[in-house]
């Protein structure tokens, strides 16, 4: 059986996992790991119910917050994964397509998000920058900005393993090639297969490119597009926020960032 390949580019590989993203992500438990991190917000400051959830993919991320009343613009780069957070929004979330590198002022967000490893797709530095000032663009006066990124432990297990997935739609096979000695600043791919069967087997395969980024190319990233870092968190699959970020222990590194004052740009 040929197997199709898919391009490497964000764009493509989420068009590719689209109908199959939450059956693969069934597990990530959304109540749970929003229900730590608004907290954490909240007693930095956050208040106000005003949403920018950028790659928002199927929804996941912001769907408990639009239960809770909160007023959601999500947007993400795939029409494919939107289409389906549209399907589960059903027209009381404001939805756009847009590139992360690139993001257009939408509004002023009390709480600006960039959940379960979007960041790092963005596989350069300037990259990385493009995002940070988009963010920041958006942002209220007061408002937080709040993303997390892959740690060294989790390009070196999840990244390095393979696991296989059945859904109604077909065997989904998560294959990591990087190495289990993955050093800081890496980039890395998994490979994500599709096996369907739609009337004969279809193999069609996606490359996930990702990059590790260090605590320090983030803090100095936020600082040169005039975002303050006031906090660090790192949790392991439990989402429990702990202090201080451990590469070795944690699977996610959890930023929050607001403006900077008018001393600090100085
Ligand atoms: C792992 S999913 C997370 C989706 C959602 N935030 C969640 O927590 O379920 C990553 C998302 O990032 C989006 N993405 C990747 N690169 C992007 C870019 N340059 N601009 C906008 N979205 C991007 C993908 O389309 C995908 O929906």
């Amino acid at each position: 059986m040929a197997t199709a390949q898919v391009a490497a580019d964000p764009l493509s590989v989420y068009e590719h996992i689209a109908p199959y993203y939450d059956a693969f992500t069934a597990h990530h438990d959304y109540e749970l790991w929003l229900g730590n991190l608004l907290p954490a917000g909240e007693r930095l400051g956050l208040s106000g119910r005003r949403l920018l959830d950028v790659a928002c993919g199927t929804g996941k991320s912001f769907l408990p917050l639009l239960d809770r009343g909160w007023q959601v613009t999500g947007c993400d780069i795939s029409p494919s994964m939107l289409a389906q957070a549209q399907a589960k929004s059903q027209g009381r979330a404001r939805l756009e397509i847009a590139d992360m590198r690139s993001l257009p002022c939408f509004g002023a967000f009390d709480l600006v998000l960039c959940l379960d490893d979007a960041v790092n797709y963005l596989v350069t530095l300037e990259a990385l920058l493009s995002c940070f000032s988009g963010l920041r663009r958006n942002l209220a006066p007061n408002g937080l900005a709040l993303f997390d990124v892959n740690t060294l432990l989790t390009y070196r297990t999840f990244f390095a393993e393979t696991h296989i997935q059945e859904c109604p739609l077909g065997r989904m096979i998560w294959h990591g090639q990087a190495c289990p000695a993955t050093g800081p600043g890496s980039t890395v791919e998994a490979t994500f297969e599709i096996v369907s069967d739609n009337g004969g087997q279809e193999r069609t395969s996606a490359v996930h490119r990702q990059r590790h980024f260090q605590p320090e190319e983030i803090l100095a990233g936020l600082e040169r597009t005039g975002l303050a870092c006031v906090a660090v968190f790192g949790h392991g699959l439990d989402a429990r926020l702990e202090q201080p970020l451990d590469e070795a222990r944690h699977t996610k590194a959890v930023f929050i960032a607001r403006h900077q004052s008018a001393d600090e740009r100085r």
